[in-house]
């Protein structure tokens, strides 16, 4: 049946403006990294995206290896895109990544000119659109000059192929470094893409001030821990979910005693709220000023809906923190 978007979408939820640019993303975004490959369900990724810009999320990453296999999730997108969405084109924003392992061979990898513009064209070619919205260097590359692999992020921008760059995963002082060649290439770094959940703040200990002062965007990726930070596992390890995934990141190993322990009193809290442990999961990342968007997965419309209810309260008091900080650190 041909997908119409709710006339609605725009009255759901909160936009946050990216760091000093022009450019507002949803406070939600969601992510293509899982669930979305060849070896899932095509019927369930397209109801989930659908949903989701329905619900007024209009913000959709992915990565050239996002899959299994590598490349599918684009593909799907591409396909979900074209039979879906061919004429709201203008109302997304989408991005994809270059940086991790995808074709065999000295330039399938990493950071140089030739791996990133090959790895774009590949990428659009998939998704099946003239440009991307944000492009990502989507690791720090210490074998190649960052003025390199800058420069391929410029170049992208300047030929059109992607509308903003972006960097994820680097250190403080690299990110730095990187904002500052682009503005020597007149390009500005919209965003950084870093990992940020209660089970990991490390953007806390420098990233986060960094991102300050330049007054650049941050989106967080695995704010959920995965689906560690939900109710998933706190009866097992259900059939279907990612930890019981062969290709799954999340493994059995992860989920140990104490890390149940913690989800239980994190849930507990949640409760209290009202609320899911996923919605406080969320607005517990959605708290710093830092943030201007959650970057979540999901393999259900529920689980997308249930993530998105957390928007409809993003308050949290010192009472509430402090109960976090206490279990967090026990
Ligand atoms: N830049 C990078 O290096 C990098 C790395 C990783 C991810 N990312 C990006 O970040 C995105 C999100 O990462 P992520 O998928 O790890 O995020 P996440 O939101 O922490 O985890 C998503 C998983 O949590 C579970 N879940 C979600 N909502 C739930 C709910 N309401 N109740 C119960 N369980 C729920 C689902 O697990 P089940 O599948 O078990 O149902 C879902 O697949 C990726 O898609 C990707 O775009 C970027």
């Amino acid at each position: 049946m041909a997908y119409v978007p709710a006339q609605a979408r725009y009255q759901h939820i909160p936009y946050a403006r990216c760091g000093n640019s022009g450019l507002k993303l949803p406070r939600i975004s969601l992510g293509l990294w899982q669930n979305f490959g060849a070896v899932d369900s095509y019927e369930t990724a397209r109801s989930v995206i659908c949903r989701a810009f329905d619900l007024g999320i209009t913000h959709f990453d992915l990565a050239n290896n996002y899959g299994p296999p590598p490349g599918s999730a684009e593909s799907t997108f591409g396909r979900i895109l074209r039979n879906n969405f061919k004429q709201y084109r203008d109302e997304l924003i989408i991005s994809t990544k270059a940086g991790y392992d995808m074709w065999p061979g000295p330039y399938g990898d990493r950071g140089s000119r030739k791996y990133m513009i090959a790895s774009l064209d590949q990428s659009l070619k998939r998704l099946g659109i003239d440009y991307v919205d944000i492009f990502y260097s989507h690791r720090f590359d210490p074998e190649t000059p960052l003025e390199e692999t800058m420069g391929s992020l410029a170049h992208a921008v300047r030929t059109g192929k992607a509308l903003y760059a972006g960097i994820s995963n680097y250190p403080p002082d690299k990110t730095e470094e990187a904002y500052d060649i682009l503005r020597t290439m007149g390009v500005r770094c919209l965003l950084h893409q870093v990992k940020y959940s209660m089970f990991d703040r490390s953007p806390e200990a420098g990233l986060f001030s960094v991102l300050e002062k330049l007054d650049m965007g941050c989106i967080v990726f695995s704010p959920l821990a995965q689906g560690l930070l939900t109710d998933r596992y706190l009866k097992g390890v259900p059939k279907n979910s990612r930890a019981n995934k062969p290709h799954g990141f999340l493994k059995k190993e992860h989920i140990t005693q104490d890390v149940i322990e913690k989800v239980r009193d994190l849930n507990g809290i949640a409760a209290d709220r009202k609320q899911s442990l996923a919605q406080l999961a969320l607005v517990w990342v959605l708290r710093s000023r830092q943030v201007t968007s959650a970057l979540i997965g999901a393999s259900s419309v529920k689980q997308l809906e249930n993530n998105v209810g957390a928007l409809s309260d993003l308050s949290l008091d010192n009472s509430e923190t402090g109960r976090i900080e206490r279990i967090l650190a026990q």
